[in-house]
């Protein structure tokens, strides 16, 4: 099975073909997103939220990213494995920046990484990209800059701040990177963007006119559920299922009714 590539990504981006993203954190979920044909596997620092119980991404760490992402990179076959790289692993300089990308390629086996911002990271995206890296931007809600932007809310509604993200994204093309997540803006600016460059966009509550859509996948299967962004779809809720067969369980034990004969060695 041929694993996807950025040229691959491009195609479908000129073929008007939908691309698929979606996170995962661990071997099993890594499997199942894989074996359900997506495109991309985000090993996002979402991580920090969803898996590691942190109310922002901005604690996780470079080892956190490592371990996750070796994990996600054996569960994979088919899927491009991209790594998030963490608050405060590419800020310092580009020197830094290139030696913690090439750690989670080289290590953890991720086949790209993803950074945020705009104009303060282009010198950092062009050092990685130079050296045989790709790597994918991110604006609009920047998660790690959360106390900058004051909240978890849409990004460009206002004329300065849509315009400054349409340039920002054309110089992120321009520095190299072979695609960008667009995450929490109007569908308008989306679509404008999309547009303007010639890289696949990926939108996360960025509307229907993106190169592909990206969800957290403790989000589309209803794992997470301390709270609900509105362009989170449900797909299941795991977490009432799950907790109904762990209640059960603790009561067949609690009832005596666990293990019967079926399973237990004579
Ligand atoms: O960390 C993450 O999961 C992300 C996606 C929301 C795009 O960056």
């Amino acid at each position: 099975m041929a694993r996807v590539t950025t040229l691959e990504l491009k195609r479908k981006k000129e073929a008007g073909e939908p691309i698929t993203m979606l996170t995962a954190y661990d071997y099993p979920f890594a499997q199942m997103v894989d074996e359900a044909g997506v495109d991309i596997i985000l090993v996002g620092d979402s991580l920090g939220m969803v898996v590691l119980g942190y109310d922002s991404t901005l604690p996780v760490t470079q080892e956190d990213m490592l371990r996750h992402t070796a994990a996600v990179a054996r569960g994979t076959k088919r899927a491009m494995v991209v790594a998030d790289m963490p608050f405060m692993t590419y800020q310092v300089s580009p020197e830094q920046a290139l030696e913690n990308a090439g750690q989670l390629v080289k290590e953890a086996g991720a086949h790209a990484v993803k950074l945020e911002g705009g104009d303060p990271v282009l010198d950092t995206i062009r050092k990685i990209v130079d050296a045989g890296i790709p790597v994918m931007g991110h604006l609009g809600l920047t998660p790690q800059s959360i106390h900058k932007l004051g909240g978890y809310r849409v990004q460009g509604r206002e004329k300065e701040t849509a315009e400054r993200l349409k340039r920002e994204a054309k110089a992120l093309e321009e520095a190299g990177c072979f695609s960008m997540v667009l995450e929490a803006v109007p569908s308008w600016l989306a679509k404008e963007v999309t547009g303007a460059v010639s890289v696949p966009t990926i939108g996360i509550g960025a509307g229907l006119h993106c190169d592909g859509q990206v969800l957290v996948l403790h989000d589309v299967l209803g794992i997470f559920q301390e709270f609900k962004p509105k362009f989170v779809k449900r797909y299941a809720n795991l977490r009432e299922e799950a907790l109904k067969a762990l209640r059960e369980y603790v009561k067949e034990v609690q009832e005596g009714k666990f293990p019967t004969a079926e399973y237990s060695y004579e």
